[in-house]
């Protein structure tokens, strides 16, 4: 006995075709019309769309960061995920200052204890050594096949051109893909200083501190070292014209270079929202910044010609108001992590937030949620607002993400032989966006009021349902590992 979802319009990255679909364990057995219905569980799905289960390859849950950490955990981050239509997602593992990435693994694998829905790993690699080196092919026996390096972030994550170039020609070797966070990091900790000293403190001066050229800039430098090393190289989060035409300069070169943009940087703006008044801003502080409605033109006609090959979030939320509860001798007393233990026994505290960086944006955890709603906002002012086909919104938020990383087709399609992973989306349904109704553990929405139509009604992972409307049904632990393949395509 199986599940049979009847009636609906089923959305891949290439058709849209009246079908119904049989679900029996945990795969997909059957597509076709007219499908018998005996000895089945019958899901009636007319009108309505029937779309793969959304990936996320980026995120940050309890991640430590910023003097702080990430609200949203394996909990609660896979939680909000669900309801907003995403069963899959690859988190960042940070290596822990003179520690292996094999240490950052044990870390994020205790996290991950929590799981709800399906998960991987990326390594984001901060210190490089000859162990390390060595240790960075062994972690395709792990299923992890890619790697993380931040350009910027100096002295907290931040790598030299060195460590990039050399992680590149052994990730090359081993057919696995490296991601970066490309901006100068270098020029950004000169301009911050300045700043504060002429007296500009607010939250929108943490766009002056990184200014498009410094993004542009180190995605070009990482581009030029994925054409001379043969690395699969995918730019994170590009936000502006000048990253976009570095990426496009080295895809016109043949090079093997891929780019992701996020949700926020389609509708948020520095005028609007990181310049709001008083400290508002602060809500909208992440890196690269939001920037300007030309940059979100440009960044939507790079998903329209396929120059950006993936939405996802970077999800990373922190308190607009946090650091409440303990007093702040309580706080220093106890150094990082003991906030878990300290939360665990008393639920009204909250760990501080970004009220950090109030009279200097520096100190404002940078980050804000976003895991819920990326597929309602992108569907509505995408879908809805004629910028791209659905077929081309299935392409970026699921089976792009799968190709790219080594799931497919196990994720990010519905075909036969697939993951049961399914969300039955309804395209005249509306819903107006608030951290009132959201699941994500963060005080703040940055659409909240916004009103999408086309959101998911029920959301199933390997066969089993996760949501049904207002009702969660997931279960801690239910989440299983997604061991990933190296020789990933270039999109
Ligand atoms: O502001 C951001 N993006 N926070 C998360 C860490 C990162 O740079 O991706
Ligand atoms: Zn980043
Ligand atoms: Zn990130």
């Amino acid at each position: 006995m199986g599940t049979l979802f009847k009636n609906g319009t089923i959305i891949t990255a290439s058709d849209m075709f009246r079908a119904d679909l049989l679900v029996e364990g945990e795969i997909v057995t059957l597509i076709g019309r007219d499908l018998d219905p005996t000895g089945h569980t019958v899901v009636d799905c007319a009108g309505k769309y029937l779309m793969p289960g959304g990936i996320d390859v980026h995120t940050h849950l309890d991640l430590s960061f910023g003097g702080t950490y990430s609200n949203d955990d394996f909990n609660t981050g896979h939680k909000a995920a669900a309801f907003g239509g995403t069963t899959t997602h690859i988190d960042f593992v940070i290596q822990p200052p003179g520690g292996s990435l094999h240490d950052g693994l044990i870390e994020w694998r205790k996290k991950a204890t929590l799981a709800q829905i399906d998960y991987g790993f990326h390594l984001a690699v901060r210190e490089l050594n000859d162990a390390v080196l060595d240790e960075i092919p062994t972690l395709i026996d792990e299923g992890v096949t890619s790697l993380k390096l931040f350009m910027a972030y100096k002295n907290v994550f931040q790598v030299d051109d060195s460590t990039l170039f050399r992680t590149m020609r052994v990730a090359a070797k081993h057919g696995m893909i490296v991601m970066v966070h490309a901006e100068n990091g270098d020029v950004e900790a000169a301009l911050t200083p300045a700043l504060l000293a002429e007296g500009k403190t607010e939250p929108k001066w943490h766009a002056s501190s990184r200014p498009p050229e410094i993004e542009g800039e180190a995605t070009n430098r990482a581009v030029v070292m994925a054409g001379m090393t043969g690395c699969a190289l995918y730019v994170v989060h590009m936000t502006c014209e000048p990253a976009i035409a570095a990426l496009r300069r080295g895809r016109a070169l043949g090079y093997p270079v891929m780019g992701e943009t996020c949700c926020q940087y389609f509708f948020l703006t520095v005028d609007e929202h990181l310049a709001a008044p008083g400290f508002e801003g602060a809500k909208y502080v992440c890196s690269p910044p939001i920037r300007s409605k030309h940059d979100q033109e440009v960044l939507w006609g790079a998903v329209k010609d396929g120059t950006l090959a993936v939405v996802s979030t970077d999800h990373c939320d922190f308190w607009y108001e946090g650091g409440v509860g303990p007093t702040a001798e309580w706080a220093a007393a106890h150094p990082n992590g003991d906030w878990h233990a300290f939360e665990a026994q008393d639920p009204t505290y909250r760990r501080p937030g970004k009220e950090l960086g109030r009279g200097n944006f520096a100190k404002i955890p940078n980050g804000m949620p976003g895991l819920e709603d990326r597929m309602m906002v992108v569907w509505h002012a995408g879908v809805n607002g004629s910028r791209i086909s659905p077929q081309r919104f299935v392409e970026l938020h699921c089976t792009n993400p799968a190709k790219v990383f080594g799931m497919y087709p196990k994720k990010g399609t519905l075909a036969v032989g697939s993951d049961a992973d399914i969300v039955v989306w309804d395209p005249n349904k509306e819903h107006t966006i608030s951290a009132k109704t959201h699941h994500m553990h963060c005080d703040y929405n940055v659409y909240e009021g916004m009103t999408v139509r086309g959101v998911p009604v029920q959301v199933y992972q390997r066969g089993i349902r996760l949501v049904d409307g207002d009702q969660w049904l997931g279960k801690n632990g239910a989440g299983q590992f997604v061991r990933r393949s190296p020789g990933a395509p270039i999109l």
